[in-house]
């Protein structure tokens, strides 16, 4: 199987998680361009979806999916989102979209994280996927130098803006030994708006695309 059809078989598997009469939380990416194609066949079937990008929400209105504004809604049971590095704890490194903010924000609205990947992602130790990291322009540089100071070579993806009108620095080389303590760290740092390590909203569901069909690892 080809790598765009083990996402499409995780975006279709994904549909099993979605709750009648729900609102669902929808990520960003290529993964999760197949779970929008794939809820759009049982959209009559939901509220409508919270979405974490510009991108991911004018996919859904294309399919008739109602977005709806995140400060309307107090729950929502399940979201789904795609990952750039997925490890046996469920903790992620995202941001690979540049939409790790917003992606952060409607997992911490929902009750339940689902990620959908394909088997590449599946890894020992996060860290070989450079960490995103999302800056308010005018700290960019202190932060590299903090960033450095841990061991990482922070680089500034150019000509990205971010939906929230910021910067991304890659953070390549950093060891992600301990995600939890790594996050907390950087995210108390002025100027940093989020980073891509998803320690405290973890998945609690990964759907594994592999040769074999769809692996569920739940954590
Ligand atoms: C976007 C993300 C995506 O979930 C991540 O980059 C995976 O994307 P894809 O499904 O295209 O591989 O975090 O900010």
């Amino acid at each position: 199987m080809t790598q765009d059809e083990l996402k499409a078989l995780v975006g279709q598997a994904a549909l099993a998680y979605v709750q009648p009469g729900s609102i669902v939380g929808v990520g960003t990416g290529s993964t999760v361009n197949c779970f929008i194609d794939a809820l759009a066949g049982i959209k009559d079937r939901i509220v409508g979806a919270v979405s974490s990008s510009e991108r991911s929400s004018e996919r859904l209105r294309a399919h008739g999916i109602a977005v709806l504004d995140s400060n309307a809604v107090d729950s929502i049971p399940v979201y789904v989102d795609g990952a750039d590095e997925i490890d046996h704890h469920g903790f992620m490194i995202k941001g690979g979209g540049a939409a790790l903010t917003r992606e952060k924000i409607v997992a911490d609205i929902a009750k339940s994280f689902i990620c959908i990947a394909d088997e590449s992602k599946l890894v020992d130790t996060l860290g070989r996927f450079p960490v995103p990291v999302e800056v308010i322009p005018m700290a960019a540089a202190q932060i590299a130098r903090r960033l450095r100071a841990l061991g990482g070579d922070a680089r500034l993806r150019v000509g990205v803006v971010t939906d929230n009108g910021c910067s991304i620095l890659d953070v390549h080389g950093m060891a992600l030994i301990d995600p939890m303590a790594m996050e907390r760290e950087i995210n108390q740092w002025p100027g940093v708006v989020s980073v891509g390590i998803f320690a405290r909203h973890r998945a609690g569901v990964c759907l594994l695309g592999t040769a074999q069909g769809v692996k569920t690892l739940t954590f």
